[in-house]
């Protein structure tokens, strides 16, 4: 939601924090500012909107130099997007600074009786009483890391906080419940983030906190970190924490645009490698399938008798398909459901459920709060999660990573692409385990997996027709989207993709949904997208569909129809025909989704939308 920045070192600590708030900018961008330890006392500028106000605001009006500071850009919650919301926020004296993802559930009552002790609060924000907290204690215990833990202590919710004091010049404090922090470990330099993204480009070492964790890291201090810095970490009570240290494996470029307009661009446009790469190092010479991070022992996933898939959004589509691919390969039972409701409606598990929860940031609450009910019941929860050491993987018995690299367009593509392939060796590992699918069976499917990547490479190769035909659609009000068995989350995640893009009204139906309904909405020259099944394996869907397309041209629809190539009997239908390559019927959104990807983008850019910031959005949401 929002995104953090602390910096110890010996660098400009306003240049420092500015360069990762600027990589952090897609988690939130309703407002950003930043505050710098110099001179003895704490100096600091916020502003409303983007970050580019904060910089003009600091041409003008530039901070005193320092080599500790702190920085956030904002996803607002509690509070609009005002300069006065916007963080860090500060105690009255002006000493301490604080920022803060998530929300502080008890904020109220805390802040009245911060009033009642003579504090003087001035912004709507829930994080402001943080501020007057940790002045308070710092005053009677002189140390901001334990003015943190004792914070802490008396805050409901979930936060990540990073702070600096004036009277401690070479220290970031930090702390997270439920709400992403690492810390980065560099030459003579520390930081502490939301996400890596924001020192990448300075040290590829990092540390994974846990949860309920205070950290503090220190300027030629003693201890763990690199020459000149130290870092501790603790639990809220002050015992000695443990916390993971690894290596990014990912470098600076990653994060950067690399020539693309927008990250979504490149996002888009590195789908076939992201494919591949989910696929390396997870099938044996032989063909089959070798899960060895799978930490679910086979003997356990024999005994599975119901598979249940949570996820949020994007995630939630891949887990439909992922439905369809298990239900197909396994015969087990499997359900799909939206993270957000799932333990809202007391949902049957036990410990023969595997639960699967998709999340490409692995940080969305509602997912891990889903998670967390199904591991209470007994269940055991397999995640399939893009980003390592987030608090989804950790939470769960099992991860299988989708390696997509960083995805940084909040519009998420290549995260999705990999979903599905991490769903689908998920589905077949099953299959294989239980004896479900006959070895050469597996194979076969797996090296169907193998030779996608250069079908969506295809793919890409074909869009300018697209990309044309959404620039002649950007007056529209509205764009239906229909489909089939798994062309209906596809029809569903082409909608999402235009609405959360382009702002327009955009609906998903599934096809044989529409006369029920749906066709109401039908008239003269309305576009209407249709995922066409392939006309071989189940012919009857697909000839059901060239039927829908028929009903509603009659009525004035205008089609746009995405069938595979070779697919004849939908041409007299079509007023737009998108050719993709013929696939297996189950693995046909790994193709049919990347032209509703740059329709939607190149659609948002001739509206002349911001791409990768959509309003109101933010990439993960870490607040339920
Ligand atoms: O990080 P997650 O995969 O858990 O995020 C889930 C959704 O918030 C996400 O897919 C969202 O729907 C995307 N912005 C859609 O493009």
């Amino acid at each position: 939601m929002c995104g953090i920045v602390g910096y110890v070192g010996g660098q400009s600590a306003l240049d420092v924090v500015i360069a990762g708030l600027k990589r952090l900018e897609y988690r939130g961008y309703d407002s950003s500012g930043v505050a710098v330890l110099a001179d003895g006392g704490l100096a600091a500028a916020k502003k409303a909107g983007k970050l580019v106000n904060l910089e003009k605001e600091l041409v003008g009006r530039p901070l005193p130099a320092g080599a500790t500071g702190i920085g956030h850009t904002r996803w607002a919650t509690h509070g609009g997007p005002t300069d006065a919301n916007a963080h860090p926020h500060l105690d009255n004296a002006g000493r301490v600074a604080v920022v803060h993802n998530g929300i502080i559930e008890n904020f109220a009552g805390l802040r009245a009786e911060l009033a009642e002790r003579g504090h003087e609060l001035g912004s709507e924000t829930d994080t402001e009483v943080v501020a007057h907290l940790l002045a308070e204690s710092f005053s009677s215990c002189g140390d901001l890391a334990e003015a943190m833990r004792l914070v802490c202590r008396q805050l409901d919710g979930a936060f990540t906080l990073v702070a600096v004091h004036a009277d401690e010049p070479d220290v970031v404090v930090g702390a997270r419940r439920n709400s992403p922090l690492v810390v980065g470990v560099g030459e003579g330099e520390a930081f502490l983030a939301s996400d890596v993204a924001a020192f990448i480009s300075r040290t590829r070492s990092a540390i994974e906190l846990g949860q309920d964790q205070v950290v503090e890291v220190r300027r030629d201090g003693e201890g763990g970190g690199a020459a000149g810095v130290s870092v501790s970490v603790t639990d809220f009570y002050g015992a000695p924490g443990e916390a993971r240290s690894y290596r990014i494996d990912w470098d600076a470029s990653a994060a950067e645009k690399g020539g693309y307009d927008y990250f979504m661009l490149k996002e888009i446009a590195e789908q076939p490698k992201a494919v591949a790469d989910t696929l390396l190092g997870r099938i044996d010479a032989g063909g089959a399938l070798r899960l060895d991070e799978l930490r679910i022992p086979d003997s356990v996933l024999r005994e599975v008798d119901k598979v249940v898939v949570v996820a949020c959004g994007t995630a939630f589509h891949a887990g439909m398909i992922a439905k369809l691919a298990v239900e197909h390969w396994t015969r087990i039972p499997c359900e799909t459901e939206l993270a957000s409701e799932f333990r809202y409606r007391d949902p049957i598990l036990d410990a023969r459920t595997l639960v699967i929860a998709i999340s490409q940031s692995g940080e969305t609450m509602d997912t891990l709060m889903a998670l967390r009910h199904a591991r209470e019941q007994g269940a055991k929860v397999l995640a399939v999660c893009n980003t390592n050491g987030s608090t989804i993987p950790r939470e769960s018995d099992a991860v299988l990573y989708t390696h997509a690299g960083p995805e940084i367009a909040v519009a998420s593509t290549k995260a999705f692409l990999t979903q599905l392939v991490a769903c689908y060796l998920v589905a077949l590992y099953l299959a294989q385990v239980r004896g479900a699918k006959w070895g050469d069976e597996v194979r076969d499917v797996v090296r169907e997996l193998s030779e996608i990547s250069g079908e969506v490479e295809r793919v890409l190769e074909t869009m300018e027709p697209v990309r044309e035909l959404a620039r002649s659609l950007a007056g529209k009000r509205t764009v239906l989207f229909l489909g089939r068995h798994v062309g209906y989350p596809v029809a569903l995640e082409g909608a999402l993709k235009l609405k959360e893009l382009a702002y327009m009204h955009a609906e998903g139906f599934a096809a044989g949904e529409l006369k029920h309904g749906p066709i109401a909405l039908i008239e003269d020259g309305l576009p209407v997208v249709v995922v066409v099944p392939s006309p071989r394996g189940r012919s009857v869907l697909h000839d059901k569909i060239v039927s829908n397309i028929q009903e509603i041209r009659a009525r004035g629809a205008r089609t746009i129809v995405i069938a595979e190539e070779g697919d004849e009997a939908v041409v007299p239908y079509a007023d737009h025909l998108i050719r993709i390559p013929a696939t297996p019927t189950l693995l046909q959104p790994l193709v049919s989704t990347v032209p509703l990807q740059v329709f939607a983008c190149e659609l948002a850019t001739a509206r002349g939308n911001e791409v990768d910031q959509p309003r109101n959005l933010a990439k993960s949401v870490t607040v339920e």
